[in-house]
């Protein structure tokens, strides 16, 4: 993919976070192009990724409290996120979804063997679990859809939002945000972690 098409890609990333943050009843204006993006981006998704991208993630999870029996990462993309977190949990089952089939193809590729981790196509806005159904929940360079989040994260469970360049990463909101709209939904006991070239948060539910 050349240059100036992989700018105007993070540019999109980019616009339609702001759009979905701010008017989160505007995302299905924005999601087909979103959608599109990520299915065209598939196969060279993990290419693109660098060797630091999920250090942010990582030491976040080393963070978390169990007990960790279900987590779900949304906006997984090929998985990357999801299966680190069924390696780190073993015990625990774990699911990741995206709205892109083509990411979940290549996702599925990498859970195969094990019985504890699954992916499905899924739009995070509109999620089809019950409320309070995870212990953990994962964004990892994922638009935050907060009201979603807060309804399937369990009392007592934890959220992580991992953004791997920090501010530079084309999906990303600011901790200040992150922390206003999760505090809004029942959120407490935010730590911010930096590691490798980015940034995360955690969030305890009440
Ligand atoms: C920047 S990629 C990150 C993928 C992966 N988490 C990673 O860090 O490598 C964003 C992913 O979120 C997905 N996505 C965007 N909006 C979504 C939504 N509303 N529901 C589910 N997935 C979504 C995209 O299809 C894409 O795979």
């Amino acid at each position: 993919m050349n240059a100036l098409k992989q700018r105007i890609g993070r540019g999109y990333a980019r616009f339609a976070t702001n759009v979905a943050v701010r008017s989160p009843r505007l995302w299905p204006l924005v999601r087909p192009l979103v959608r599109k993006q990520f299915d065209l981006l598939a196969p060279v998704w993990d290419s693109m990724r660098s060797p630091d991208a999920f250090s942010p993630l990582a030491a976040a999870l080393g963070t978390v409290e169990g007990p960790v029996e279900a987590a779900l990462d949304v906006g997984t993309g090929t998985g990357a996120a999801a299966l680190e977190i069924a390696e780190r949990f073993p015990a625990a089952s774990v699911v990741g979804v995206d709205i892109a089939r083509e990411m979940v193809e290549r996702a599925k590729q990498k859970a195969s063997g094990r019985a504890n981790l699954s992916f499905e196509v899924g739009d995070a806005s509109a999620l089809r679990y019950d409320e309070a159904s995870f212990d953990l929940v994962t964004a990892a360079n994922m638009i935050p859809f907060f009201d979603e989040l807060a309804r399937v994260v369990r009392p007592g469970g934890t959220l992580v939002a991992a953004f791997s360049l920090g501010p530079e990463t084309p999906i990303y909101v600011p901790s200040k945000r992150m922390r206003k709209e999760l505090g809004a939904r029942g959120f407490t006991q935010f730590a911010e972690i930096d590691a490798g070239r980015g940034t995360a948060l955690v969030a305890r539910k009440r």
